[in-house]
């Protein structure tokens, strides 16, 4: 249970943490579970997929291994880990930027941390009435190499109607400045609706785009426009340096980011996004579950049994 404390700050700014949620066993054993995730990569068969999160499409992940990770353990690439030759330049492991996206079912103990009797009554704090599951993911920010991720806002990669996706967002190891952790900007989901949402490109028949969610026109990025600004503006970010074992809930609409990780350390994180079940999920999300995959009548895990 969150205390009113935490409410309020989540209700407010968009963002709260909750120190200590995981305990120290926990924490190594969901590590060491991550490691060995890690070590079952077959190299010889994946299509070495980057997970790149450029702010217009260019670059933009958008594959078929990407496009059905819903229900699978994939792993996706640094884009620094390989020189222009296209070689790995790093040892496998130490080469990838995430995997996801159906651990919160098909991964004991990621599932285990997810659908619990925890986190369900903090669902329902947030005022979750069928909370459901849509993906889950360990985010790795490698030592050197790990990618930024530019100011953004959850609802525009999980989009519905009307916004409800909440982000459970677990640190793994210790987050700071030097190995990129989040940033956020208080009170951001009280100003900025989600003006772009990111789409299968259906009319090419492949990858991924950003649209207008009214129109469903293509969007384009535009730096001189007044929100682009403002949700860059450096000066109205608070950085979010965690100890790991710390719980950081992230609001559908709350701009947040995070650097490069330039530092010796990696950043291990997991992460799984909550919506609403009543609330529309549309065959235009990037993101699509196999129908009676993983939970039967209505295609997304169950948060509350
Ligand atoms: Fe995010």
């Amino acid at each position: 249970m969150l205390s009113s404390v935490e409410l309020n700050k989540f209700n407010d700014e968009g963002c709260v943490v909750i120190e200590n949620f995981l305990s120290k066993e926990q924490v190594s054993e969901l590590v060491q579970e991550a490691d060995r995730l890690l070590a079952q990569i077959d190299i010889k068969t994946h299509p070495l997929t980057k997970f790149s999160t450029a702010e217009d499409d260019d670059n933009h992940v958008g594959d078929k291994y990407f496009l059905e990770s819903s229900d699978r353990i994939h792993y996706f690439f640094e884009v620094e880990a390989f020189d222009e030759d296209g070689k790995l330049t790093k040892p496998v492991e130490k080469a990838i930027n995430k995997i996801g996206h159906g651990l919160h079912f098909l991964n004991e103990k990621y599932s285990a941390i997810t659908i619990n009797e925890r986190i369900s009554s903090i669902a329902r704090q947030l005022k979750f009435h069928d909370p459901r599951v849509l993906q889950s993911m360990l985010i790795l920010k490698q030592p050197e190499i790990g990618g930024k991720v530019p100011s953004h806002q959850d609802g525009e990669f999980l989009f519905t109607e009307p916004q409800s996706c909440i982000g459970f967002w677990f640190a793994l190891e210790d987050c700071t400045v030097d190995n990129g952790c989040l940033s956020f900007i208080p009170g951001s989901h009280k100003v900025f609706p989600v003006e772009k949402r990111f789409v299968k490109d259906l009319k090419k028949g492949s990858g991924t785009k950003f649209v207008d969610p009214k129109t469903l026109e293509d969007w384009s990025l535009d730096t001189s426009s007044e929100s682009y600004i403002q949700k860059n503006d450096e000066s109205q970010f608070v950085k979010v340096e965690i100890p790991a074992g710390s719980l950081v809930l992230i609001h559908n609409s709350v701009v947040h980011k995070s650097e490069k990780n330039t530092s010796g350390k990696s950043r291990y994180a997991y992460t799984f996004h909550c919506i609403e079940g009543t609330a529309k999920y549309d065959e235009l999300n990037w993101l699509q579950i196999p129908p009676n995959n993983p939970s039967g009548t209505s295609q997304i895990t169950k948060l509350c049994t």
